[in-house]
């Protein structure tokens, strides 16, 4: 049976018709066509597929889609102002903080929700609030020096 939901998603409301069973992830990327949320272990445990849900992290693998109506979803192609970086990418870019990317997603929108909530976070406490992302490539320091630099650009020391 179908079920009409309508959200906003990275400020457009959109509404479908979905069956009760689908996951969040899988229609943000087969019906909404937003492939950047990607699919890892389809099971909460890699953070790969994390959005912003109301302004906090959520994984949309364990989402129902119909448990998102009415909510204000951001993915990663929202996080950008037209050509204009976020600042978080600008620092995990300059930081070259991941190698293949595919977990590259689901770390900035961790990290864009951690520095809403604590913009001044210690190592420490990165690597404690991003434990639930994986990684299989780069042993992590290079995303803390990119959550590091993107404290330095936000608090205006670095352009
Ligand atoms: S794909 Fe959702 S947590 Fe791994
Ligand atoms: S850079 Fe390859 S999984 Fe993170």
């Amino acid at each position: 049976m179908s079920h009409s939901i309508t959200f906003t998603i990275n400020g457009e409301s959109t509404t479908l018709d979905i069956e009760a069973r689908r996951s969040l992830a899988d229609v943000i990327r087969e019906d909404i066509g937003l492939t950047g949320t990607h699919l890892g272990c389809e099971h909460g445990v890699c953070g790969a597929c994390t959005i912003l849900l109301g302004g906090q992290p959520a994984r949309a693998c364990l989402m129902l889609a119909v448990q998102a109506d009415g909510a204000t979803i951001i993915t990663i192609e929202g996080l950008s102002d037209g050509d204009k970086m976020h600042p978080v990418q600008k620092a995990m870019h300059e930081a070259m903080s991941f190698q293949c990317a595919f977990c590259a997603p689901g770390f900035l929108m961790s990290t864009v929700a951690l520095l809403e909530e604590n913009p001044n976070p210690t190592p420490d406490e990165i690597r404690e609030e991003l434990s639930g992302n994986l990684c299989r490539c780069t042993g992590y320091q290079s995303i803390v020096d990119g959550v590091e630099t993107a404290v330095r650009i936000i608090r205006g020391d670095e352009s």
